[in-house]
C-alpha cells in the first residue's frame, strides 16, 4: 500500500494530538454522526493531506481517543471529517460534542488504498453500515478523477434506511450517470423501495464482471465475509480485492504491538490490505 507521510502534523512527535475544533456535527442514522473539524494551526489544516483509507485517532482531552476513518476526500480543504458509530465509552461522549467543541486528533495514520495502481479499471465498491466512511473517502476521490477509471459501481447495504449514511452525497451519487449506486436494506421496510437484501444476496442477483476490475469492500466482518466468498465466485482473484480492516488501536504508530494481524501492524501496514495479502488469516469471519 501506498503509506502517506504525516504532512501538517509535527512528525517528530506523532503521540502528541493537535488541538482540532469541531465547525460542524451531521446526524447521518439512530446512532451515527459525522464530525467536520478544523486543525487550531491554520498551517496544519492547509497543508495536511492524506489517502483515502487512511485512519485518525480523534479524541477529547481527559477522555480518550479512538480510531476512525477520514471519512472526507482529500479534495476537500476546508476541514476534515470522521463518521463515528456510538458503541461505547469514547464514542459516546464524541457523540455529545457540538460545533465549537475542542478534539484532539492524530493523523493521518496507515496506509490508503493505492488508487494510481487502479487507473483504467473498472471500480467496485462494496460498503456496509459505518464502513462506508472510508468508502465515502475514496468514492468521492475517484469521482474528482471520474476520466482515470473505467465503470464505478457502489453497492451499499445497512439493516434499515435509518441505517444508511451519507443521505446528502446518495442522492447526488443516485442521480448521476457515470456511476451504478445500489443501496440496499435487509428487509423491507414502509416507504423503502429500493433494493432488499443482505449485500452478497444483491450483488449475486446483478453479478459484477471480474475482468479487469478492482473490488473494495469494508463493512462489519459478517458482510465482508460473503462478500469475498460472492466475488470469488464471480471469477475475483485476492489480489483483485481490497479491505479495510479494524483492529483495537492505542500508539497508531507501530509501537505498541496492539493491533497485529500476524507481522503487520493495521495502524502502519494496513488498514488497507489486498486480500492476497490477508489470505489464510481469516477464522469464523474474523481476521
Ligand atoms: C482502522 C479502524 C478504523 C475505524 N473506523 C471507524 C469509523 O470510521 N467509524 C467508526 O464509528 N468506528 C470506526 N472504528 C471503530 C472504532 O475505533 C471503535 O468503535 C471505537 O474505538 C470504540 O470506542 P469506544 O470507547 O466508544 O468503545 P469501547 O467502550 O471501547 O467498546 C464498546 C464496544 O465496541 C467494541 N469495539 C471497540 N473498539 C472496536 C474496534 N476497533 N473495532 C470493532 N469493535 C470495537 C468493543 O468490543 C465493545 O463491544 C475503526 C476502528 C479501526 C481500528
Ligand atoms: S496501535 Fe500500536 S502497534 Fe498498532
Amino acid at each position: 500500500m501506498s503509506t502517506v507521510p504525516r504532512k501538517g502534523i509535527k512528525a517528530a512527535e506523532p503521540l502528541v494530538p493537535e488541538p482540532a475544533t469541531i465547525i460542524d456535527v451531521i446526524k447521518e442514522g439512530p446512532n451515527i454522526r459525522s464530525f467536520r473539524l478544523i486543525f487550531d494551526d491554520p498551517g496544519i489544516t492547509t497543508a495536511f493531506s492524506f489517502a483515502p483509507g487512511q485512519i485518525g485517532l480523534m479524541g477529547i482531552p481527559g477522555v480518550g481517543e479512538s480510531t476512525f476513518a477520514i471519512s472526507s476526500p482529500p479534495s476537500q480543504r476546508d476541514y476534515i471529517q470522521f463518521s463515528v458509530m456510538k458503541t461505547g465509552f469514547v464514542t459516546s461522549a464524541i457523540h455529545e460534542l457540538a460545533a465549537g467543541d475542542a478534539v484532539a486528533v492524530r493523523a493521518p495514520l496507515g496506509c490508503g488504498f493505492p488508487v494510481d495502481s487502479w487507473k483504467g479499471k473498472n471500480i467496485l465498491i462494496v460498503g456496509g453500515g459505518i464502513g462506508m466512511a472510508p468508502l465515502r473517502s475514496l468514492l468521492m476521490h475517484i469521482l474528482d478523477r471520474r476520466k482515470e477509471f473505467g465503470s464505478l459501481r457502489v453497492f451499499y447495504g445497512a439493516r434499515t434506511p435509518a441505517d444508511l449514511c451519507f443521505a446528502g452525497d446518495r442522492v447526488q451519487w443516485e442521480n448521476r450517470d457515470d456511476i451504478e449506486f445500489i443501496a440496499t436494506v435487509d428487509e423491507k421496510h414502509p416507504g423503502w423501495s429500493g433494493h432488499t437484501g443482505l449485500v452478497p444476496q444483491v450483488i449475486a442477483a446483478q453479478p459484477p464482471a471480474p475482468e479487469n476490475a478492482v473490488a473494495v469492500t469494508c463493512g462489519p466482518p459478517v458482510m465482508i465475509k460473503y462478500t469475498l466468498a460472492a466475488l470469488q465466485q464471480l471469477g475475483f482473484t485476492e489480489a483483485q480485492i481490497y479491505t479495510t480492516l479494524e483492529r483495537k488501536m492505542k500508539c497508531g504508530i507501530g509501537l505498541c504491538g496492539r493491533c497485529n494481524i500476524g507481522a503487520k501492524y493495521v495502524c502502519i501496514d494496513g488498514p488497507v490490505f489486498s486480500l492476497d495479502e490477508l489470505k489464510n488469516r481469516m477464522v469464523d469471519g474474523r481476521w
